[in-house]
């Protein structure tokens, strides 16, 4: 592990500029640098960079970060591999951190896996090249199959051989524990006695992210059915086969820069694909796409080409996985092969230019995809077409932009031939179930999606535009979408978002607040106030938790921080602390909080003056904590009549619904204090 000290060191030597210079060409405009996006095409620069803050954003498509994040993303690393690289690069020593026993336990546990992993990776990849059986059976069967040997050799491809323990014994000679040979599923313990896991099968090791083996599929060289044709590692503590993705570690610098990835279905597809020059492929290995999996590749692209073999019943079965890949905001392309032809068989019958070819022009949208193949099944069947437009709108309703989803719904209007207007109305009901099903599901997963920010300072759902600014002057995507829809009146996203952006970006600032003087005859007095003291202070008394569970988790780290650094009488820069939080979906919430679009605009280059922020920070802090306040008693005034009608209907107790009348009546009440400019409220 790398120690918190080094972390901090690496990232606070590694500037921003500098960092991401090496790759984009930057010039400056005002405070920050701009060039063209690398992560995504664009003529125009979107992408910019501030020094100050240290950190990186697009505004074309949203991927932002610290220096370390950019190394990530830009050269496919992990956190540990671009702090290393980082650190290389700036001579700063790593040394790697002293650890507690448990930790200790812990990474010696998984260690002594990963270790007999790469041991029993050596021994089968020396079995294929150097044992006699080896050669004329495995390797035999790999270049019939029409894998060159240096793709053999790329993919670690292996031979484990037709014997009861030759492994295993050679294994237990050379040192490695019985413990970890059978947690990790090379060896099977029988009644005290052991046998190899893999007999007789050609090997697939399965790689992580920096290339260490940590799993093997071992494949059957049979083909009596009684076999079963893979044996697959056990799910083990370095090896969960929901959480893995078959090639990435070969694939993922290529995905980047094809800012596309291909998904497939078997182990032979990768490797064939791969070698016929088509390197952006990974499987999820005999298991259905998993919510792990798809995020994994959306750390790398949004952009996902499946490609199905011509089997309908397949296909079909897939549909729910790529709802899964839809709500997470990816765009999904389905290529379908001809029948009986799969990835491996089609790339090895036709040649590069072929392939890529049936690719490109074969490739559809996923929704266009579904639809078309379903629809054809429901000729002359209204019944049939009418669930089958319930099911396409369902599938659209889970996309999360709004511009897409509406596009959607246009191309499949021509489709189905059914008016654009139905379908809009349908797509609204399925998104207001879909919300509704989401808010009874708490926790909810990950950030919310990066909405409008325009760095004002108000609460107000939609900000008022600056003296002499038009909307047209903005782009496209300048008012949310999300936002402008209201589909739940209640919903305090936007609010949570800018109370705790305020609460990192004017931390320790303060502001003079009005209280009612103790004398009850005397002048109210002003007190200075920290925008920390006074935001945590309100959500303390309220008893209040964020709804989204990484801006909570902000709220309290930054609330320990604040306590440990006071006692210590030293200062700290809230902002920087979580920009380079070690967790990185924290350290991601932070930069689209900080990221303020409005400097986009240049608008002090054109003459037109915004004011700054800090000037009005009373204003600013007040109005988010209260707005977010009046949202809070909105969602109580809407559960308090929920409640009430149930009550009604079931007919309860007269003393329940007396009790719910009276709390109808403080929440109203505390609405209206809440709408007077200036009042202190407290909620409970
Ligand atoms: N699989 C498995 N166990 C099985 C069958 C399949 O784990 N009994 C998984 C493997 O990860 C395999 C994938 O499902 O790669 C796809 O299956 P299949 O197409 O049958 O295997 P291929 O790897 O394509 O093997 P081959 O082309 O040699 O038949
Ligand atoms: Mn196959």
């Amino acid at each position: 592990m790398i120690p918190r000290e080094t972390v901090d060191q690496i990232i606070e030597t590694a500037q921003i500029e500098e960092v991401v210079g090496e790759f984009v060409n930057l010039k400056k405009k005002g405070a920050n640098l701009w060039g063209l996006c690398p992560f995504h095409n664009e003529k125009t620069p979107s992408f910019s960079v501030a020094p100050a803050k240290g950190i990186y954003k697009c505004f074309g498509c949203g991927e932002g970060g610290n220096s370390v994040n950019f190394i990530m993303a830009h050269e496919a690393m992990s956190y540990p591999e671009a702090l290393r690289y980082l650190a290389k690069r700036y001579n700063i020593e790593v040394e790697e951190e002293e650890m507690t026993p448990e930790m200790e336990a812990a990474v010696s546990e998984r260690e002594s896996q990963y270790v007999v992993m790469a041991y029993a990776e050596s021994y089968f990849v020396e079995q294929l090249w150097e044992s006699e059986a080896g050669k004329a059976i495995g390797l035999s069967y790999f270049k019939e199959r029409g894998f060159d040997e240096a793709t053999i050799r790329k993919f670690g491809l292996g031979y484990s051989p037709e014997s009861w323990e030759a492994f295993t014994k050679t294994a237990l000679e050379n040192g490695y524990k019985k413990e970890f040979l059978v947690k990790t599923g090379l060896s099977k313990d029988k009644n005290d006695r052991l046998y190899d896991g893999y007999r007789g099968r050609v090997i697939f090791p399965i790689h992580n992210l920096s290339g260490r083996p940590i799993g093997f599929g071992g494949r059957t060289l049979k083909t009596d059915k009684k076999v079963p044709k893979y044996i697959n590692t056990p799910e083990c503590e370095i090896y969960n086969k929901r959480k893995v993705l078959y090639g990435l570690y070969f694939a993922k610098k290529s995905i980047v820069a094809e800012d596309a990835c291909m998904l497939v279905e078997g182990y032979t597809d990768v490797i064939s694909m791969h070698q016929a020059g088509f390197e952006n492929v990974v499987a999820s290995s005999g298991t259905s796409l998993t919510l792990d999996q798809i995020r994994l590749i959306s750390r790398y692209t949004q952009n996902i080409t499946i490609l199905y073999d011509g089997d309908t019943a397949g296909i079909k079965a897939s549909f729910r996985g790529i709802d899964l890949i839809l709500e997470q905001g990816l765009n999904v392309r389905v290529v379908m092969f001809p029948d009986g032809e799969d990835p491996d068989s089609f790339v090895r019958s036709h040649t590069r230019e072929e392939a890529s070819d049936f690719i490109a022009s074969n490739a559809k949208d996923f929704i266009v995809f579904k639809t078309d193949l379903l629809y054809a099944e429901t000729a002359g069947d209204p019944i049939k077409k009418a669930a089958l437009v319930h099911d396409i709108v369902d599938t659209i309703a889970l996309i999360p932009d709004e511009i897409k989803r509406s596009l959607y719904i246009r191309e499949c209007s021509d489709l189905m031939q059914i008016p654009e207007k139905a379908l809009l109305s349908e797509l609204n009901k399925a998104r207001r179930k879909l919300l509704k099903k989401r808010e009874n599901k708490a926790p909810v997963e990950g950030p919310p999606p990066p909405a409008f920010d325009a760095g004002f300072p108000s609460g107000d759902a939609v900000p008022a535009l600056p003296d002499g600014v038009s909307p047209d002057e903005l782009p496209p995507d300048f008012f949310d979408p999300d936002r402008a829809v209201g589909e739940d009146p209640n919903d305090c996203s936007h609010q949570e978002r800018d109370m705790v952006r305020l609460l990192l970006q004017y931390c320790h600032k303060t502001f003079k607040l009005e209280q009612p003087s103790e004398d009850p005859k005397g002048k109210p007095e002003k007190v200075e106030v920290m925008v920390i003291d006074f935001i945590l202070g309100e959500l303390e008394h309220d008893n209040i938790q964020l709804e989204n569970p990484i801006y909570q988790r902000i709220v309290e780290e930054l609330d320990e921080l604040d306590k440990k650094h006071s006692d210590e009488e030293k200062e700290f820069n809230a902002e920087a602390a979580f920009l380079n939080h070690s967790d990185q979906e924290v350290c991601k919430a932070c930069v689209d909080l900080l990221s303020s679009k409005y400097e986009l605009h240049d608008w002090e280059r054109k003459g037109i003056f915004v004011d700054p922020e800090d000037r009005k920070i009373k204003k600013a802090v007040m109005g988010s904590v209260y707005s977010y306040k009046a949202k809070k008693v909105g969602q109580m005034i809407a559960t308090n009549e929920r409640e009430l009608k149930a009550a009604f209907t079931d007919e309860k107790e007269f003393s329940e619904i007396e009790k719910l009348l009276e709390t109808k009546v403080q929440l109203n009440n505390i609405k209206k204090e809440l709408a007077k400019p200036g009042g202190r409220v407290i909620l409970r």
